[in-house]
């Protein structure tokens, strides 16, 4: 008789030729509409695989492993895994793998896409625009911040951190300054054209801080109502990371109040529901966790992430 085939889940929808490809090697389990799965579903899901592919919307720990006998690798779709348990995952030797690399300089053409959007004002002059507002042109129209030349600051300095920092100095004349927990060699620093300071300093002289440090119960709002009343006044901030690093009722206030000219937010902590203290502002720009989202990007993703699961699977 021959042996069954291990099984696969699949947990959204990516693309069906690059899923497709599981099909050659395993029994596939592929989900077909995009679906909010319970916890409860999820652990029913695992039972019986032996692999799953799946996005940061599935939250996967021991609960949800606890039935899965079989289970060996799980493949993420994304370059972060908080929704992750590793420590849990390993316990049970299943080994998780996640989608670095691929998705950098799509991800750091997005920073700076926000960042522009939010110095310039670009979305809020559309929607004033779009309100038919515009009766006619004036000198003081959206008049916002300069890009070029100005301070970038980066928090959490991996591999999209030095892509947006090589595109601040060397495309746009920026000088770049960067804080991670461990300064990178100097050769890193060199080829991004960035300098290590210390949080504090980051806050004080960054005229545009953008946010791409991983998320975790460390670094849960690291941008909370202390380190918004360091930043320097008239400053923007940028978030493509995750929701939880900006504690956003305290983003709210130091918009509302004048202390930042703006912010751009592709993540949100309760995301998809967004803040609406957040909603209600006009000098925020808002886009629904689409940083990776090029059709190129999101197929090299949905590729490595096969190409992972094969290779675990063995
Ligand atoms: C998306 O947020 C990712 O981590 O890849």
């Amino acid at each position: 008789m021959a042996e069954a085939r291990p099984r696969v889940w699949v947990s959204q929808p990516l693309f069906d030729d690059i899923v497709g490809r599981l099909g050659e090697w395993f029994e596939l389990d592929a989900t077909r509409e995009v679906t909010a799965w319970s916890q409860q579903a999820i652990a029913d899901r695992l039972r019986d695989a032996d692999g799953a592919v799946v996005t940061l919307n599935e939250r996967i720990g021991a609960e949800e492993v606890a039935g899965a006998g079989r289970l060996r690798a799980i493949a993420n779709v994304g370059v972060g895994y908080n929704n992750l348990d590793v420590a849990a995952l390993e316990a049970r030797g299943i080994v998780a793998t996640n989608t670095p690399d691929v998705l950098t300089e799509t991800t750091a053409d997005m920073a700076f896409a926000l960042m522009m959007a939010a110095a310039r004002r670009i979305t809020e002059g559309e929607r004033w625009l779009r309100a038919g507002r515009w009766t006619q042109w004036s000198f003081d129209t959206m008049l916002g911040g300069d890009v070029h030349g100005s301070t970038l600051g980066i928090l959490g300095m991996g591999r999209i951190g030095q892509g947006i920092a090589r595109r601040g100095a060397l495309g746009f004349g920026m000088r770049v300054l960067y804080h991670n927990r461990s300064r990178l060699p100097e050769r890193i620093e060199s080829n991004s054209r960035a300098a290590w300071v210390d949080f504090d300093t980051l806050l004080a002289e960054s005229d545009h801080l953008v946010l791409v440090l991983p998320y975790s119960a460390q670094t849960r709002h690291v941008i909370n109502a202390s380190a918004l009343a360091k930043m320097k006044p008239g400053a923007t901030l940028t978030n493509i990371a995750r929701g939880g690093l900006v504690d956003e009722d305290a983003l709210a206030d130091a918009l509302a109040n004048g202390r930042l000219a703006s912010a751009a937010l592709d993540v949100f902590e309760g995301e998809p529901a967004v803040n609406p203290k957040l909603l209600a502002l006009d000098n925020i720009v808002l886009t629904p966790h689409v940083g990776s989202a090029s059709l190129a990007t999101r197929r090299a993703m949905a590729s490595l992430a096969v190409d992972n699961l094969i290779a675990a699977l063995g």
